[in-house]
């Protein structure tokens, strides 16, 4: 465990603790629940879990609205429970990361209690006040859907508060030094438990100025530096990675000179992997590719396909987010916000090829992939539930009561068994024991990117093809090398493009162990609908 840049080359695992397992039988998952399931986490062949918020909470927003920031929800268990996940995780060589979400508290907070209550209590200055709610008019509405203004009226002062999520988040005032301090605090107090880093919630919005959309300000960069300095310091070694969910140009500066982030969520990336496979043609991914410029060398992006959230439609175009709309989303519960509220499986109609193709597309195109618990077993959704709770259904391990989740009557959401996703072929026991699932693929595929270290590095080069409905690409490093071929389509298809190196006479499939010559420094090749090959050569 003492490779600085494991990230690099890692596969994270993102998982909701209240969903995973329950260890107590009370209906919802919990730290030592989780902890009972490494094995599966291990089994799947994962480097590292990321957990999102387990912290004393109202619940009002998946955890993401924190009381106090250094309890556990009493509900997923104690600080013991928590170490010892750490200690159990670690034991096993995965590492764990956690959410930390810098830009607002839960109005329960006992800081903004205080605050709303006396203009001149110290933290009344923890939080971004004003007397008119016309300020800021620049700063766009994130949660459309539920929010009217980004200020509330606080009565007991008279004034309004800023909040750039939800009216029970108050957004935290990092113009006030002090806001800082208290929360590498609370950094100290978490990596000192042991974790392995940080996934940072929400960082474009830390700072307000008039005039401008008070998103990505020089000033909040500042902060983030700040911040990653502390832990570099104290704790050299942690990673932090950036979710900013931004145009290109704007998220690569998360990165800074590899002093800011380690990490950072590519954003723009994500729906146009989606957009490509609907279009049966590579542009939309060949635009995100394009503009997204080098990165430090220390850096890495994190790519995924789907999280706990809303897929989320920020940073595309108007007329490509109808046409997402369209395609993915047409019914119109199943759209949130600027998102779509849906698992994988349910996007790709639940079609274990076309899944197949996206996860390949995932593990081969640079980046560390995260996978979001269920979508291995292909799990589904419940557009009934509210918010995106419809998407974070408890984890299905058999095909039991409760998919053997719970022993108890109701479970924190209920578990998804419909005629499409019956529980009794999606679960954890049923995937595992058949070598065709795709889990298994996805196992697979985690083998195989940990066995050729090329597809972790940032090396990566578009190969001309001749049926566009093809993608095909090269990552070579150090003379090792994958040409990463996918077939975009449903239909059969005969392709021929050039391998640019002489010394390549002949390729070899991962998957399958089978062989293609170059022939006149070309591969011509058959590809069944939605196949995809990871053609290895070696030039040493
Ligand atoms: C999290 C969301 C959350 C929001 C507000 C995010 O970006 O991923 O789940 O609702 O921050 O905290």
């Amino acid at each position: 465990m003492n490779d600085q840049y494991w990230y690099q080359h890692a596969i994270f695992y993102e998982v909701s603790v209240q969903s995973f397992y329950d260890s107590n039988g009370d209906g919802i998952g919990d730290l030592a629940g989780l902890t009972e399931k490494l094995d599966y986490v291990k089994a799947l062949g994962v480097d590292c879990l990321w957990l999102i918020p387990f912290f004393e909470s109202p619940m009002r927003d998946g955890g993401y609205d924190i009381s106090d920031y250094r309890k556990v929800n009493p509900a997923f268990g104690s600080i013991e429970d928590f170490k010892n996940l750490v200690a159990e995780a670690h034991k096993r060589n995965l590492r764990v990361v956690i959410d930390l979400v810098m830009n607002h508290t839960s109005d329960q907070h006992p800081w903004f209690q205080a605050a709303r209550k006396d203009r001149n209590s110290p933290y009344h200055a923890y939080y971004v006040w004003s007397d008119s709610d016309q300020v800021y008019r620049d700063a766009r509405i994130i949660f459309l859907d539920s929010e009217k203004s980004n200020w509330a009226w606080n009565e007991e002062t008279h004034e309004y508060y800023w909040h750039r999520f939800y009216t029970h988040q108050p957004d935290l005032n990092y113009d006030n030094p002090a806001v800082l301090q208290e929360m590498l605090g609370i950094v100290d107090f978490w990596l000192a438990l042991g974790i392995d880093g940080f996934r940072v919630d929400a960082v474009p919005y830390l700072i307000e100025r008039e005039g401008t959309n008070c998103e990505n300000l020089p000033e909040t960069h500042s902060i983030l530096k700040k911040l990653r300095a502390f832990v570099d310091e104290n704790f050299p070694g942690r990673v932090l990675l950036c979710e900013a969910n931004q145009w290109p140009r704007d998220v690569v500066k998360y990165l800074g000179n590899g002093d800011e982030f380690q990490m950072a969520f590519n954003f723009p990336l994500m729906p146009r992997i989606f957009m490509a496979l609907k279009k049966v043609d590579s542009s939309p991914i060949r635009w995100a590719m394009e503009q997204m410029p080098a990165i430090p060398a220390i850096c890495q992006w994190g790519t995924f396909l789907r999280n706990h959230d809303e897929l989320t439609l920020e940073m595309v175009t108007e007329e490509e987010r109808q046409f997402m709309w369209a395609e993915y989303a047409h019914d119109h519960r199943q759209r949130l916000n600027l998102g779509i509220r849906r698992r994988l499986a349910p996007l790709l109609d639940n079609d274990q090829e076309r899944i197949e193709l996206a996860f390949s597309l995932l593990f081969s195109l640079p980046g560390t992939p995260f996978l979001y618990y269920g979508d291995e077993l292909g799990m589904g959704d419940n557009i009934e539930l509210f918010d995106r709770n419809g998407l974070r259904t408890p984890m299905q391990w058999d095909g039991g009561i409760n998919a053997g989740f719970s022993t108890a009557r109701k479970t924190v959401e209920p578990v998804i068994d419909s005629l499409d996703f019956p529980v009794l072929k999606v679960n954890a026991a049923t995937a595992e024991a058949d070598s065709h699932s795709l889990w298994h693929t996805i196992r697979k595929m985690i083998d195989l990117r940990r066995a050729n270290p090329e597809l972790g590095s940032p090396e990566f080069d578009w190969v001309e093809c001749n049926d566009p409905r093809a993608a095909v690409f090269v990552r070579d490093a150090d003379g090792q090398g994958v040409i990463a071929v996918h077939n975009l389509s449903r239909d059969s298809l005969h392709i021929k493009f050039a391998v640019s190196a002489d010394e390549v006479k002949s390729v070899k499939d991962l998957f399958t162990g089978r062989s293609f010559e170059v022939e006149a420094g070309a591969l011509t090749i058959d590809l069944l609908s939605s196949q995809f090959l990871w053609l290895k050569y070696s030039l040493k």
